[in-house]
Order: structure tokens, then sequence, then C-alpha cells
């Protein structure tokens, strides 16, 4: 495993993300509620550049078949990342895929250090 420093704490604010390369692979570090995230610039749909999306939230459904009614509500705002070739959407925060269950982004270990962001490959 190798370590990068790829920024300082204060370069990123919350809701901030930043496109680095590592080793020749796309990576891309998010700044959210003070935590950094990492993930790969790859998405498990056909491999676009999922990191790259816009960051918006997503409609809950919830299903009441009894009634065969849809309620749908909003939540997570700036929390989601929507890949732009078809729009699979990520939780940032897990990196978990809302498109697919059990399917996530690939990520990578991060922490600071004096005041250095340090990602892991
Ligand atoms: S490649 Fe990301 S949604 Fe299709």
């Amino acid at each position: 495993m190798s370590e990068h420093t790829v920024a300082t704490v204060s370069e990123l604010e919350d809701g901030d993300r930043k496109l680095i390369e590592i080793e020749g692979r796309e990576i891309a570090l998010f700044r959210l509620d003070g935590e950094f995230r990492a993930y790969t610039n790859w998405c498990i749909h056909q491999g676009g550049p999922a990191c790259e999306g816009s960051i918006t939230g997503t409609s809950d459904a919830e299903f009441d078949r009894d009634e065969l009614q849809t309620e749908l509500q909003w939540s997570k705002e700036g929390e989601v990342l929507n890949c732009p070739w078809h729009g699979w959407e990520y939780d940032i925060p897990t990196g978990d895929c809302l498109s697919k269950e059990g399917a996530k982004l690939p990520s990578h270990p991060v922490r600071v250090e004096d005041g250095d962001v340090v990602v892991s490959l």
C-alpha cells in the first residue's frame, strides 16, 4: 500500500471535491461534514466518471401496497453524486450505489496528518 499527500485540509470546504491522479488512477477526494473520503472515479454501471457528476440529493420512495400509492421525499441534499453518463446515484458518505443495491464506489483510506490529507492506495 502506498500513501500520497493529495491536499491540505484548508484547501477544501465542506461540499468540495478535488480530482487527482495517483499511480495512473483517477481519484476523487470529497469533504463532507469535515470528513474526507476518497473514491476511484469509476462508475460500476459502465465505467463512467461517476465522481465528476453533479452533487445533489435523492428521492426516497415509500410504497403503500394496499392503497397503490407512492410517496416521494427529497433527502440527503448535498450528499449524493450523480454519474454524468446515465445518472446512477452514489451516497458520498458511504460510497454506496443508490441505483444498485450492494454495489459501491471503490474507496480508499484517508487520514489527516499535520494539516495534510493523505490517501492510501
Ligand atoms: S456509467 Fe455511470 S451511470 Fe452509466
